[in-house]
């Protein structure tokens, strides 16, 4: 029986560890809180600073694991590293979990070594430097803290006056030193998820293009399959397996692209299941987590389907709390091919996704309604 150490427990590390469950693992699930999502249904679990070399060291040890699957991109990298020099199966690679937490190390790779198309940009690390690169960029243009998830610190700007703002706000909380990724803003037509799967053995594989509508850092709606022309896919499906096999080791991807009428634009990557891909819940005869799980243990993965088109609509907390009940999830359920997955977070603060809504379509227009009117259905009672 594999045992495999979870290293982050929140709804897509919950998904992964039913995956799992279900083909017969043994799994510790680990995150800085107590009961986390994934916690509730693994074996065992660890609360741990996840950032914290020391911890790391020490839990590895006492459980001994498998495999190391990181479900976040904070934890110490350097550490993982180590864990995978002295022969514990990091996944996909150590090296993947610190190229892709850190946006400059990616983007270099991405642009300079493989020379995938990305948005014009340069980096930053005072007021001063940003706005002698920002004149080069020219606006809008965007700004993120090279070591930042969920939007967070990332701003747009508009004009030359609003760079001091948008500088203290990616300060804002992040110690002295910050580096900034200033970039090209793209008005794009729509963006995607590619999840692209590397396997031990046998060729890559992707998942139906999905299309997501991000706000405010994070992801609202996301859909199944994203309508674009072939040339543009290919396009995608080549970056793609450029990038992920630059990465190595086996497991999902979620890369993530822009689209404009006539180009595909690269812009970062999970090396893990991704957020917008929750949808792969209903869509697929495969979830992005059973297909994360049939990567890593190098099991067959026969033939990805698509059921019909469908969607995701996220369920956001509104305020601070502790969840006492979820009201409307009956109602929710009323319509044919609706489900709901709720991650049973112990504690709820304004925005902080709480469960999706998932469904089941004639059409990606009708399954993105369904989706939606059913998470509109579900509020929380505190
Ligand atoms: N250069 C850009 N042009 C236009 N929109 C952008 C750009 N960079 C980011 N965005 C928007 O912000 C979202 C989050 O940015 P991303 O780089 O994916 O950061 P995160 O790691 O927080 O997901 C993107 O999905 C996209 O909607
Ligand atoms: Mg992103």
């Amino acid at each position: 029986m594999k045992k495999l150490m979870l290293l982050g427990s929140g709804e897509l590390g919950r998904e992964f560890v039913i995956s799992a469950k279900r083909l017969g693992c043994q799994v510790i699930a680990v995150d800085s809180y107590k009961n986390a999502p994934a916690m509730q249904v693994a074996d065992e679990a660890e609360v741990i600073n996840m950032q914290n070399a020391n911890s790391l060291k020490r839990i590895v040890k006492k459980h001994q694991p498998d495999l190391i699957i990181p479900e976040v991109e904070a934890i110490h990298t350097e550490t993982l590293a180590e864990i995978e020099k002295s022969g514990t199966n990091v996944i996909p690679t150590a090296r993947a979990t610190h190229l892709t937490m850190n946006r400059d190390a990616i983007r270099d790779l991405a642009a300079n070594e493989l020379k995938l198309r990305t948005a014009q940009y340069a980096y930053a690390e005072s007021l001063k430097e940003l706005k002698e690169v920002a004149q080069e960029i020219g606006f809008p243009l965007v700004i993120k803290p090279v070591m930042s998830s969920s939007g967070k610190g990332q701003s747009k700007v508009d004009k030359p006056q609003d760079l001091k703002k948008a500088w203290e706000f990616a300060k804002k909380g992040r110690g002295t030193r910050v580096k900034v990724i200033v970039e090209e803003f793209i008005p794009f037509i729509g963006e995607i998820t590619l999840l692209t799967i590397k396997q031990q053995k046998g060729k890559t594989l992707f998942c139906e293009p999905i299309g997501h509508i991000q706000e405010s850092g994070d992801y609202r709606e996301s859909w199944q399959p994203y309508k674009m022309s072939d040339t543009l896919l290919k396009q995608a499906k080549k970056m793609a397996k450029s990038i992920t096999d630059a990465l190595g080791g086996s497991g999902i991807f979620g890369v993530e692209f822009f689209l404009t009428k006539d180009e595909v634009i690269f812009s970062e990557l999970s090396p893990r299941p991704h957020d917008t891909g929750m949808v792969t819940l209903i869509s697929q005869n495969f979830s992005e987590f059973d297909l994360h799980l049939r990567a890593v243990l190098g099991l067959p993965i026969p033939k990805i389907e698509l059921f019909a088109p469908s969607a995701s609509a996220v369920i956001l907390a509104k305020k601070e709390g502790t969840p006492k009940e979820y009201k409307g999830v009956a109602k929710a359920l009323e319509v044919k091919d609706v489900d709901l997955r709720i991650f049973a977070k112990p504690q709820a603060y304004k925005g902080r996704r709480m469960a999706v809504a998932l469904a089941k379509g004639s059409s990606v227009n009708n399954a993105r309604k369904k989706a939606l009117k059913a998470s509109k259905e579900v509020s929380i009672r505190f």
